[in-house]
């Protein structure tokens, strides 16, 4: 953490010089400090996917292997921080992707792999049943889509824990469809990543009660695609498990958030976890040096307004912009930033040197406006954990779409279109469910009233590097901690055929 303690008050600022069109605004308490950054400078920073040593330990080199070599459908799994995420990306990177899509359920989670959203790739609507894949392929085909799917051989979807089971049997029935080919995936290989510990699929109180009516589990595995696998006994699909974490280093951590994972804390763990309780002023002195996780939007959004606020000093803002199509799901920050010096923010990409990945902390140092054009800004943001100041400039994310290149017979990325803004968003808090994926160094869980859904206490509380880094707005009660049975014993059956 940064040991200087002016950090931590609120921030003043103040003009230092204005020339053309620019303005400099700059903490002016730090003007001094500013001088010595050298001492700053020249902290350890945190390891980043490209600085830390990608270690390859036997189940990681099993994995690797399985994903080049075998032709089954895999399912590589493991609990948060065992490097399911690094894994993908490194194999995505390394290896030739021009048979294969890679994808994932939610907008935010196929930007960081640079992949396509499931619906958009196969054209589903939202709602859809396998009934209407029928449509969906005719929609594909006066699209021109029918080369693409025919040349496809794999497809890797990441975060498939939160894939539901209708739309894994819409995946197979569209595949079967197009290609004519009455396989399971219509014999395209699937490529899954994900812990199914974590967040769930989300069905709504309204579809509750007629996907019950289909469906026993809503995870992918409870998939009538799923139950010919079964039928099968698996001898089409591979499992692998990684169990080193290398999130945590402490192994009591690892066996303590283990415990929460499969429901299995005793009281004592639970009585240990509580130590971390913090009282209110506590955590509002610590939310300037750590992120805070809540269940709802609505406490997330109110929190980040208000300590906005609480900020004495000019405000700037940003208009994104946007070219083609865009999805707003895809949006990874608001159209409209609001942020002023001394905001908590988070930056949401992965520096190409490694100074920051998607998910690091920081605070807004400066702000050099341009007020002929604001989107040419420079945005300095001093980073939490290494006291590193860091240029921030706007970015291009771009949503990509799978296409089929004639020429040479391949699968390629095109971009569908552009969403430019600063690569940041207000980050005194998220969501549990924003922060899948990520890790934090110092975080304060607020459970709120409750944690209603199954894995998002473990979530939260997996996010953390070490146990002092940990904090509670409140004790967490046996019943946040929610398990689904039935996918543990599905689990167990997986397991049971495929070591029998
Ligand atoms: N093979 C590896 N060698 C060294 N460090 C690793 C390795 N894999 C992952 N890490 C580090 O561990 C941390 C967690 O990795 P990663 O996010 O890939 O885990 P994950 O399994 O995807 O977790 P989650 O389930 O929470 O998404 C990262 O900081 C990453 O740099
Ligand atoms: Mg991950």
């Amino acid at each position: 953490m940064d040991s200087n303690n002016e950090e931590t008050k609120p921030a003043k600022s103040g003009r230092e010089q204005s020339n053309i069109g620019i303005e400099i605004w700059r903490k002016t308490q730090e003007k001094r400090e500013e001088k010595d950054t050298s001492l700053i400078e020249h902290k350890p920073f945190a390891p980043s996917d490209k600085d830390a040593k990608f270690e390859i330990n036997a189940e990681i080199e099993r994995a690797m292997h399985a994903l080049k070599n075998s032709n089954k459908h895999i399912f590589i799994t493991g609990s948060a921080g065992t490097g399911k995420s690094t894994l993908l990306r490194r194999y995505i990177e390394t290896n030739d992707m021009s048979h294969t899509a890679v994808l994932a359920p939610t907008g935010v989670a196929a930007i960081n792999v640079n992949g396509e959203t499931i619906h958009h790739f196969f054209g589903l609507k939202p709602g859809c049943t396998p009934d209407d894949m029928e449509d969906a392929v005719q929609r594909a085909k006066r699209r021109g889509k029918m080369k693409l799917f025919k040349a496809l051989d794999a497809i890797i979807i990441d975060e498939i824990s939160m894939v539901r089971a209708d739309m894994f049997d819409c995946i197979d029935m569209f595949l079967r469809k197009i290609r004519k080919i009455d396989e399971v995936l219509g014999g395209v290989r699937l490529i899954a990543f994900g812990d199914l510990y974590q967040l769930p699929p989300v069905v709504t109180n309204q579809e509750k009660s007629l996907f019950e009516d289909y469906y026993n589990s809503p995870y992918f595995f409870g998939s009538r695609t799923f139950y010919e696998l079964y039928q099968n006994e698996l001898r089409d699909f591979e499992y692998i498990e990684l169990t080193k974490v290398y999130r945590q280093r402490d192994s009591k951590l690892i066996d303590l958030l283990n415990a929460v994972r499969e429901g299995k804390a005793t009281d004592d763990d639970i009585e240990l976890l509580n130590q971390r309780v913090v009282s209110a002023r506590e955590i509002d002195e610590l939310n300037d040096e750590s992120i805070y996780l809540t269940t709802t939007n609505a406490k997330a959004d109110e929190r980040n307004a208000q300590k906005l606020q609480e900020i004495d000093t000019e405000s700037f803002m940003f208009n994104a912009e946007t070219e083609g199509d865009f999805p707003n799901q895809f949006k990874p920050t608001t159209d409209v930033l609001e942020i002023k010096i001394g905001a908590q923010v988070m930056i949401i990409m992965n520096d190409i040197n490694g100074k920051y990945t998607n998910g690091t902390l920081g605070q807004i140092y400066e702000i050099s406006y341009n007020k002929g054009n604001p989107m040419k800004s420079k945005v300095k943001v001093r980073l939490k954990d290494t006291g590193r100041l860091v240029t921030i400039t706007r970015n291009t994310f771009d949503a990509v779409y799978n296409s089929f290149d004639i020429k040479n017979g391949v699968i390629i990325r095109k971009t569908l279109g552009s969403f430019t803004q600063f690569p940041l968003r207000l980050a005194w808090a998220v969501t549990i469910h924003k922060a899948q994926g990520k890790t934090f160094s110092s975080l304060i869980i607020d459970l709120e009233r409750r944690a209603f859904a199954e894995g998002q206490t473990y979530v939260a509380l997996s996010r953390a590097t070490t146990f002092d880094g940990l904090y509670l707005t409140r004790p967490i009660r046996k019943s946040d901690i929610i398990v689904d049975q039935n996918m543990v014993k599905t689990l167990d059956v997986i397991n049971m055929m495929l070591h029998a």
